[in-house]
């Protein structure tokens, strides 16, 4: 009984341990598919339907309380995984069942130049170990970015809203940019 007891308790003392240096939960690809792109695209959306007849602010009255909820609970799910990535000690891109964009044509020559050429998961992997304090610092910049509109949800702030939800895009490549290449596609070939 107490031998089951001594075993058990350094069972959790070791899981303990563990968890402070273990890999984030989520590979970067599930946090990226599952997390990140709905979310984003549920603010996008949510804010373009929102915009004044100039265009150039975002008019209250068209916000109902379930378009702010939508951008509180997606706020919320994007800073809880950006800080899960800005706290993990190390990252995997991807596991074996899971296919990130633009893989399939690793090996393929890039018409618009080598610069354009399609990386893999090893690749990513490689640049996020090269480099994981930068890569901390980009999850740290989206943690910020969702707290301000998570902030600015709650007091259904669209001033705050606006400016930070029309930076997002760039959040976002300044992260794709150092550790995928890029997502902006170059300009289709005629
Ligand atoms: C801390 C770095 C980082 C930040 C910030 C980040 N990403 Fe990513 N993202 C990556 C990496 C690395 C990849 C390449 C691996 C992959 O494709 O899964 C990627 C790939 C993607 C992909 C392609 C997934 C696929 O099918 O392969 C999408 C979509 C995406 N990100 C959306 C977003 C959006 C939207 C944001 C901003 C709201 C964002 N990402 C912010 C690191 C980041």
């Amino acid at each position: 009984m107490r031998a089951t007891i001594i075993l058990l308790t350094a069972g959790l003392l070791l899981s303990g341990c563990k968890k402070a240096e273990a890999p984030a939960t989520h590979t970067i690809n599930n946090s990226m598919t599952q997390v990140m792109e709905p979310s984003a695209e549920a603010i996008w959306d949510t804010m373009s339907k929102a915009y004044n007849d100039k265009g150039d602010a975002l008019d209250p009255a068209k916000l109902t309380e379930a378009d702010w909820k939508t951008i509180a609970d997606a706020s919320a799910a994007m800073k809880e995984r950006a800080e899960e990535i800005a706290n993990a000690k190390t990252h995997v891109v991807a596991a074996k069942n899971e296919t990130i964009l633009g893989s399939q044509a690793v090996g393929t020559a890039s018409p618009p130049g080598p610069e354009w050429a399609a990386v893999g998961p090893d690749h990513v992997q490689k640049l996020i170990e090269a480099k994981p304090e930068l890569f901390k610092q980009k999850a740290l910049a989206l943690v910020d970015s969702m707290a301000k509109i998570n902030r600015a949800a709650a007091s259904k702030d669209v001033a705050v809203l606006y400016s930070v939800g029309s930076e997002l895009d760039e959040v976002c490549d300044s992260c794709h940019e150092p550790f995928w290449g890029t997502d902006v596609p170059p300009p289709a070939a005629k």
